[in-house]
């Protein structure tokens, strides 16, 4: 049998990912740590237990890489995988990379790396989700209970993607794996305009209605916001210190890949808040 093995299958890109190679007659394989029973396509998968490892891979010629979430360093988990996909010779992975380095871990940059070396594995750096807006991540969370946001990052803009573009972008890499030599494999996937969180915030309270407050802070003060929403402690650091380089402008960047690769132009980010607009409603005001 050959097939797509998706982990971070019940996530934000695997799920949307495994729909579309459903869609498009493509077997695949859903990973979780808790596979829903009855679902001939689930198998239970976690990164923490490397015994769970071969048994998802085999028969996949194909995987869709979600690394460990929440860790500076993804590299010991994900070594032993990729040594067991190249013995099986799986011919393509599809790594979701991100655009973004967070200062001081190496290990994504390692990662990355060892994806590229091998010819038709690729790397997608996306950038940030638009998702990120959304609970349950601590920023979606804090829009929604208190109407604002909290940043460090000052006017800086950064290319927010929607992650059903991410899901599209892998979806056209892995139903088509042949490899030629001088294939690329590494995409920057962006949306289509870069925005700063002041803008971002515009467009969801000029389509939804509800004012939203955009409050500067230091990375310090955002990283107790991330510690206190359950992030472990380093990686929470790194990810507010992030923030400095999109107030640099490090992040202001816009790339075609989405388009070139899917034929159809990425979602914008008005186009986002449409499709979810009801889920930034004021905690409590759906109530009756
Ligand atoms: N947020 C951003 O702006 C952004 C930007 C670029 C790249 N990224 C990258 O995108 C990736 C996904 O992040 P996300 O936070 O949006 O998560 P997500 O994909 O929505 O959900 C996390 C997925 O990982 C799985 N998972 C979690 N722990 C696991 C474990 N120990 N073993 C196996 N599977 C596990 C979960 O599956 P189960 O719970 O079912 O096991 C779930 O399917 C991360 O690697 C992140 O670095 C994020």
């Amino acid at each position: 049998m050959t097939g797509v093995l998706v982990t971070g299958g019940t996530g934000k890109t695997g799920n949307a990912l495994a729909e579309l190679l459903r869609g498009n007659g493509v077997p695949v394989r859903v990973a979780s740590r808790n596979p829903s029973d009855g679902d001939p396509d689930a198998v239970r998968f976690d990164w923490g237990d490397p015994t769970t490892h071969p048994a998802a891979l085999s028969g996949m010629d194909r995987v869709y890489l979600v690394p460990p979430t929440n860790t500076t360093d993804p590299m010991p988990l994900v070594k032993p995988f990729l040594a067991e996909a190249e013995r099986l010779g799986v011919r393509r992975v599809v790594l979701l990379g991100s655009a973004i380095v967070l200062p001081n871990a190496p290990g994504a940059l390692e990662l990355a790396a060892r994806v590229r070396a091998r010819p038709g594995w690729v790397v997608l750096r996306a950038s940030g989700f638009m998702q990120n807006f959304l609970a349950p991540h601590p920023l979606g969370e804090r829009i929604r209970r208190h109407g604002e946001i909290r940043t460090a990052a000052g006017a800086g803009r950064l290319g927010w993607i929607d992650t059903r573009d991410i899901a599209a972008a892998a979806c056209a890499l892995l139903i088509d794996p042949g490899v030629e030599p001088g294939d690329q494999r590494d995409y920057l996937l962006t949306g289509p305009k870069a925005l700063s969180y002041q803008e971002a915030a515009a467009i969801i309270t000029a389509r939804t209605g509800r004012p939203i407050r955009v409050l500067h802070t230091g990375a310090d003060e955002l990283a107790g916001t991330y510690r206190a929403a359950g992030m472990p402690g380093e990686f929470a650091v790194a990810l507010a210190a992030v923030e400095d380089g999109i107030k640099a402008g490090r992040e202001d960047l816009v790339s075609t890949a989405v388009l070139d690769l899917t034929g159809r132009p990425p979602r914008r980010f008005a186009e986002f808040v449409q499709d979810h607009a009801t889920e930034w409603a004021p905690v409590g005001s759906s109530e009756c």
